[in-house]
């Protein structure tokens, strides 16, 4: 960071979930599969999918929604929005710019979409915190939002079980009391091992060019290679994460990870030594909501009681690229 740097304040955050709730029974309907096989390798019992009219942009419209009002700042004073969204009803306009025609926002601002999968949050408040820092924009709304049941090959049973929909957002502006609430930050990518989570666009070639193949279109995944992966990398990762903040695992009230396999989340507990009261899980009702899930699993924990504001917390994400990234963070009160 550069000495002058403007610090940053999270001053909301909200999340949106689709009312249909799919259990794992439900899914025994589609293929072969129980509620026992798939809570014991993933811990998710149910998850919620769109219906009708709802998609990512309108989940991500309704997170926005309660992230402002939360942050007290108007929409009109917005000056960008960043969307973390790897699995939209379309790739454009970007839900970014839809977002910003519902909620009145200024129509100038920028506006746009980044894919790092479920990792989006972490990259959107990495990308944030660069303007902010700078002092080239102030208030900037992040959302990450996903429709994945609309993506997914519902005949694939391996990859299938793990998804649901779901958003999340967080307003953040340049800290007033000279506070940042960013304790650390960090982004990695792998590039190399990018084809153990896929999703191809649909499409035709040009039949003048070459013969006119179809490309299947839906989320494929190498569950096997994923787990391994993220098991071997992250729980290092993350306890580097806190050494390199100058932190201590007892300084960190929460770990607020990305919900996608509660063995994985296990991990991670287990090499950091921390108690079940400091871990967040709620995949058991949500199941992975790739960019969501991070801002879900805290507004949601804060709701029910298990977070108390006013502390710190490792927020932790990993996903399709591959990507992974961390952050250490002060909840201030009121935030949600
Ligand atoms: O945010 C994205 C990150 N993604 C992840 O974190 C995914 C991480 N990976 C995983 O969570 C696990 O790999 C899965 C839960 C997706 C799959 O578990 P697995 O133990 O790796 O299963 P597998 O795909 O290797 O399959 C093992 C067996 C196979 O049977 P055979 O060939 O051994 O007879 C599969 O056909 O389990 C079978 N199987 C199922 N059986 C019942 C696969 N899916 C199912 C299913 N129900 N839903």
């Amino acid at each position: 960071m550069i000495s002058n740097a403007i610090p940053l304040r999270i001053a909301g955050v909200g999340y949106s979930v689709p009312k249909t709730v799919i259990t794992n029974n439900d899914l025994t309907k589609l293929y072969d599969t129980s509620d026992e096989w798939i809570y014991s390798r993933t811990g998710i019992k149910e998850r919620r999918m769109v219906s009708g009219n709802e998609d990512a942009v309108s989940l991500g419209i309704e997170a926005a929604k309660k992230a402002l009002e939360k942050s007290g700042i108007k929409a009109e004073d917005i000056d960008m929005i960043i969307v973390a969204a790897s699995a939209p009803p379309q790739l454009y306009p970007a839900v970014g710019c839809q977002i910003q025609a519902t909620l009145n926002i200024p129509n100038e601002i920028p506006a746009f979409d980044i894919t790092a999968a479920c990792t989006g949050l972490i990259y959107t408040l990495t990308i944030a915190r660069g303007f902010i820092a700078s002092g080239m924009y102030k208030n900037i709304l992040l959302v990450a939002t996903d429709n994945n049941s609309r993506l997914l090959d519902w005949s694939d049973r391996s990859a299938s079980i793990l998804f649901g929909d779901g958003a999340g957002a967080m307003v953040v502006t340049a800290s007033e009391d000279g506070i940042d609430d960013i304790i650390s930050i960090d982004i990695r990518s792998n590039g190399s091992i990018g084809e153990i989570i896929q999703y191809n666009l649909a499409g035709k070639n040009c039949p003048l060019v070459e013969p006119n193949t179809e490309k299947p279109s839906f989320i494929t995944m190498n569950g096997k290679e994923v787990y391994r992966f993220v098991a071997r990398v992250l729980p290092e990762y993350v306890e580097k994460l806190v050494a390199d903040a100058g932190m201590k695992n007892e300084d960190i009230d929460y770990l607020i990870p990305h919900q996608a396999n509660l063995r994985i989340i296990q991990a991670v507990q287990e090499r950091l030594g921390y108690s079940d009261e400091k871990v967040v899980t709620n995949i058991e009702r949500f199941g992975n909501t790739s960019a969501a899930s991070i801002p879900l699993a805290l507004v949601e924990s804060v709701e029910q009681g298990k977070v108390k504001l006013g502390s710190t917390a490792i927020l932790t994400g990993f996903g399709a690229g591959m990507t992974w990234g961390g952050a250490i963070v002060r909840l201030r009160e009121g935030i949600c």
